[in-house]
């Protein structure tokens, strides 16, 4: 590691707490997407920086990690990234389009064109990452964690199969039915290089980490169980198994599904710390189906932030006194969104401190 200096002592340890199931001063709230462009001054930057310039280049990502913190009385940061560092690292172009989002001009096609695929030396190429970790440990001077994060199996296939966001994920599912041996193929090269990726940015400093199985919303039930939990096992259990090994402290594991609330309980079955979830599911059917020893995280509909005060001060509370003051972790249940007012963002960090 370049920067060999211990990281300052954390004072708001409260996530953490959150995450392990030990008592908390406050319920601990932050929100996907916090650093991003409901905030000017992210927009500011944006101006003068490409999108992925700003994820290499540590100082600009600690700066933009940085952005909501100053405004907001969160309880975490997030390192400012993207999923799709992964398919970048491994020999994809992507671009960041204003106004449609990821682009990945030369998509895998077929089962022929993972050869194109470059798993060697991938890791190496998001060092970046692991930089803008520990230089935003000390920049953070132990004021809130530190959250590192990857996309999930599935979800990153799907973008490299689509070519970008896609409403259907249709080639990707054909992929499933024609090529089902190359799928497995596809999602284990991917779970191998989000393995070496997380461990990566433990190493770097990361004090809890997030898997985002974004995608999750485009597949049944049964597709679910087949094409992302047995991905989603792999990582946490070899993660979990090589920081043993090399007796580095494992740090808590979230798993945010979005769109798989048909199977928290199978969720819940392995061994993630955390379990995200999105705003379609009840806080309190979430908490029978997983029991008491796993934490939940979310929920409120990120178009709730578009109400007025009241409202959105009164659904928050609502949310928070339905899940409790153990084992919960505030936060949205998706994204925030790029329109949303930055009073909002007051109101609800507010509302969730005073909440209980
Ligand atoms: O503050 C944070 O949460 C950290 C930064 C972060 C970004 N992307 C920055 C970003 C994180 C955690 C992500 C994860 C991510 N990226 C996901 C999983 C979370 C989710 O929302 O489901 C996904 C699916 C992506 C892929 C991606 N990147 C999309 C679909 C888009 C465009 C649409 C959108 O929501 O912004 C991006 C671009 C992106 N990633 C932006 C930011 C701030 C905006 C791009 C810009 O500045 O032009």
């Amino acid at each position: 590691m370049k920067d060999a200096k211990p990281f300052p002592v954390l004072k708001n340890d409260n996530l953490l707490r959150a995450a392990r199931g030990e008592v908390v001063d406050r319920v601990p709230v932050w929100v996907m997407r916090q650093a991003g462009r409901y905030l000017p001054e992210f927009q500011e930057l944006r101006k003068q920086h490409d999108f992925f310039t700003v994820c290499r280049t540590p100082e600009l990502a600690c700066e933009v990690t940085m952005q909501p913190l100053r405004r907001f009385d969160l309880d975490a940061s997030i390192i400012f990234s993207d999923i799709l560092v992964i398919p970048q690292a491994l020999g994809l172009t992507v671009e960041m389009h204003a106004g449609v989002g990821p682009v990945l001009p030369q998509p895998i096609k077929v089962p022929d064109d993972l050869k194109r695929l470059t798993p060697d030396g991938a890791l190496s190429r998001l060092s970046y990452v692991g930089d803008a970790i520990t230089m935003m440990r000390h920049k953070l001077d132990g004021r809130v964690p530190l959250i590192g994060f990857s996309g999930a199996p599935w979800t990153l296939m799907g973008y490299m199969i689509e070519g970008g966001g896609s409403k259907t994920m249709s080639k990707t599912k054909a992929w499933l039915k024609d090529y089902p041996e190359d799928s497995k193929l596809f999602l284990n090269l991917l779970t191998d290089a989000i393995v070496d990726y997380l461990e990566m940015q433990v190493k770097a400093g990361a004090q809890m980490l997030q898997v985002f199985e974004s995608s999750a919303e485009h597949l049944s039930k049964e597709d679910f169980l087949e094409w992302s939990v047995p991905y989603l096992r792999r990582i946490r259990d070899e993660l979990v198994d090589r920081l043993n090994k090399k007796v580095i402290p494992v740090v808590p594991i979230t798993l945010f599904a979005k769109g798989a609330g048909h199977s928290l309980k199978e969720q819940s079955e392995l061994g993630y710390d955390v379990i995200g979830l999105d705003w379609t599911v009840d806080p309190i059917e979430a908490r029978n189906l997983v029991g008491p020893n796993i934490t939940l995280q979310g929920n409120l509909d990120p178009q709730d932030m578009y109400r007025n005060p009241d409202e959105l001060r009164n659904l928050t509370t609502e949310m928070v006194h339905k899940f409790g003051k153990s084992r919960y972790i505030a936060n949205l249940g998706h994204g925030i969104t790029p329109q949303t007012p930055l009073a909002s963002m007051e109101v609800l960090v507010e509302a969730v401190h005073k909440a209980l």
